[in-house]
């Protein structure tokens, strides 16, 4: 075998890990995924040649292997715990009281950390290389499931060696999961495909893992963050968040969330924290997790026969509840697609009043044999849209009745056309001018995310598409106070203040007009990379598909949506309408006209590694201030780099790239001038 070739093998592995790791783990590429594509083409190619080469921690094995007959049984060498639950303050406060006493001092401190609603699994390395992965099973005895965790693309194949170098056995146990996001968009793809629905992302982990063919499994967008260990000879830890910084040095996602340092006082309070973010949080959690941070004490406590007397789950409020489905109505979507929806019996889902649950489909209803009348087990999961898990079919009574879907649109009466997706059926009103659609697409057009007008709600929307005051986006702006107040319900007073709130919003940035615009398969996160990575509208709508495609987070449906949107004629003459209307689209980087002198204006800068004197969010708030657009990657665009203490690969590339570098007191010296 030529050393050339061995060598280019081992340096894709080596960039293509790293690449890997900055992507998945730091969300901080400096690639963009085509180039990270043909690299791995390369290597996957080089492999093929010689297979010695393919080793099981090359970048290449995360695509999943033949497909296995049955899973091997593991035994844990410590036994997977589960944890004892609280539900209240009270409860926390007798957890703290035992221990307390048992430590036989008063001062305690405590980590917490998210209590992430997915599968538990245990990964073994040995000199650095991930050996074995297994679920958690019973606690005593799980499943290998390796194969399948080499396709999650955040689990280190190996151990990074940049602060310690790697144990000869290390354990580290962790929880794999499926981003909200990443779970609505699987299920619509087995909606289209005609298969049935995960109930929540931590059942669609659950059934990802357990594939006998990690091809299957490597299509599923499975991540992890870690929280433990098991085994780990030649480490020693001193507390739970001195050994997270150790894994998380060794390449491991640690959850952001994660407090330490908390007395019982702060304890309660990272609770109330957490209660509050958790619905904004990308991935499900169902509670937080209360540890003994020094591990010494945590010995000390020791563990019952299935729990440990260090830690404590408090949970949030559930998220399931059940109730009847009073009747099922047809919703016409953006679209034109019909979605059944049932109206419920209004009931409390963990702190949220749900009265109406979507169905998805024909289809799904029938699978789930859901009537009306049924009492059904209604869960928020995921996205905030409630659904129907399943229906107890040993309460009915017998006066349930099925539901058929419509022949006509609920709304227009037009023909209702049945379009084959995939494997599956959709129900369509084709009626382009169907009043239903029309205010589908104006309800998103106002919306918070959008150009987000307070007072137009949904029933004021309806009601001037129905009065013929709104036809288009362009119309929006063409409303006036004097006819609003003449509308039903409309006092003067609110009609000024609508008039006011429509004028206010025509300031508008980039992504979120983008994002407004209701294209298919661009929602918020496309709008934010599209005005990253162009700077004006224009640019966007002159763009290729292979432009739209090279931007790192938009895929192939979604770049070619957004091309075939804007290559659309209709289409090209509703923005030119919109843009006539005095809308002003700014680029969401803040520029600060007022400070032309700034050497900084206008400019594209990143900043990398540590600085002295502040942190490096600050130094992106006094950059932007000073007129520049601070972006994470370099490119060929960029600029200026700003290098900090440690500098790594941003400032290789920005040396190749032949970028102009500044160390930091240049930086201050420029930017206390401006
Ligand atoms: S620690 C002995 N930390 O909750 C300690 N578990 O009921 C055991 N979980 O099986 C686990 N997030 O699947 C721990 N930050 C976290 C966790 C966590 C989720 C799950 C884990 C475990 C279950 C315990």
């Amino acid at each position: 075998m030529d050393k050339d070739i061995i060598k280019e093998a081992l340096d894709l592995q080596r960039e293509l890990t790293e690449h890997s790791y900055r992507y998945h783990v730091l969300d901080d590429p400096v690639i963009s995924d085509a180039e990270y594509d043909r690299m791995l083409r390369r290597l996957l190619e080089i492999e093929e040649r010689f297979p010695k080469l393919s080793t099981p921690d090359s970048p290449t094995k995360r695509v999943g292997g033949p497909p296995l007959d049955a899973f091997e049984k593991a035994v844990h060498s410590i036994p997977m715990l589960s944890l004892d639950n609280a539900f209240n303050d009270e409860d926390v406060l007798e957890f703290h009281q035992r221990i307390v006493k048992l430590a036989g001092r008063d001062q305690v401190l405590y980590i917490a950390e998210p209590k992430l609603d997915g599968v538990a699994v245990e990964l073994r390395y040995e000199n650095g290389t991930l050996v074995r992965a297994a679920t958690r099973g019973d606690g005593v005895t799980g499943e290998v499931i390796t194969e399948n965790a080499r396709t999650i693309r955040s689990v280190p194949l190996k151990l990074k060696e940049d602060r310690l170098k790697a144990p000869a056995l290390l354990e580290v146990r962790g929880e794999v999961i499926i981003r909200k996001s990443d779970f609505e968009k699987l299920n619509q793809t087995r909606l289209e495909k005609g298969e049935s629905l995960f109930a929540n992302p931590r059942n669609a982990a659950a059934g990802s893992l357990r594939q006998l063919d990690s091809k299957i499994t490597a299509r599923r967008p499975l991540d992890i963050f870690v929280y433990g260990t098991g085994l780990a000879q030649g480490l020693e830890f001193q507390s739970q968040s001195g050994m997270l910084e150790i894994l998380q040095g060794f390449g491991f996602p640690v959850n952001p969330h994660i407090r330490t340092g908390l007395t019982l006082a702060g304890v309660l309070q990272a609770y109330k924290d957490l209660e509050t973010l958790r619905e904004s949080l990308a991935y499900e959690i169902d509670g937080m997790v209360i540890k003994v941070d020094d591990l010494g004490l945590q010995q000390l406590l020791g563990e019952k026969i299935k729990s440990p007397r260090w830690a404590l789950a408090y949970k949030f409020s559930a998220r399931e509840e059940t109730t009847t489905i009073k009747e099922i109505i047809v919703q016409v979507g953006r679209t034109g697609v019909l979605t059944p929806v049932a109206l419920l019996e209004p009931v409390n889902v963990g702190g949220v009043m749900v009265s109406r649950a979507t169905l998805h489909n024909e289809d799904e209803i029938r699978r789930k044999d859901i009537r009306i009348g049924d009492k059904a087990l209604v869960v928020r999961a995921g996205d905030v849209i409630p659904k129907i898990v399943r229906i107890f079919p040993d309460r009915r009574n017998g006066t349930e009745k099925p539901f058929a879907m419509p022949e006509q649109c609920p709304v227009c009466l037009s023909k209702i056309e049945r379009l084959k997706l995939d494997r599956s059926y959709m129900n369509k009103c084709v009626n382009a001018s169907c009043q239903a659609q029309l205010k589908e697409r104006i309800r998103h057009f106002v919306s918070k995310k959008a150009f987000d007008i307070e007072g137009l709600g949904r029933k004021i929307v309806d009601q001037l598409v129905d009065e013929g005051m709104i036809r288009s986006f362009a119309d929006v702006f063409k409303l006036e106070a004097e006819k609003l107040a003449e509308l039903e319900r409309m006092a003067e007073k609110s009609a000024g203040n609508l008039t006011q709130a429509i004028e206010a919003s025509k300031k508008i940035s980039l992504a979120r007009f983008i994002y407004s615009l209701g294209i298919q398969h661009a929602g918020e996160n496309a709008g934010k990379l599209l005005s990253q990575r162009f700077s004006s509208l224009e640019e966007i709508m002159a763009a290729s598909v292979a432009d739209l495609e090279g931007i790192h987070g938009i895929g192939p449906e979604t770049a070619s949506a957004v091309h075939g949107f804007f290559a659309n004629a209709e289409n090209q003459t509703m923005i030119r309408q919109l843009l006539e209307t005095g809308i002003e689209i700014q680029n969401d980087r803040p520029r600060a006209p007022e400070t032309p002198e700034s050497p900084f204006f206008q400019k594209r800068v990143v900043l990398t590694g540590t600085l002295a004197a502040m942190a490096r969010s600050e130094a992106q708030a006094l950059l932007e201030a000073a007129g520049a657009a601070v972006t994470s990657s370099v490119s060929a665009k960029t600029d200026f780099l700003i290098a900090g203490a440690d500098a790594g690969s941003k400032l290789d590339k920005a040396k190749k790239a032949g970028v102009r570098i500044m160390d930091e007191a240049e930086f201050l010296a420029l930017i206390r001038q401006a």
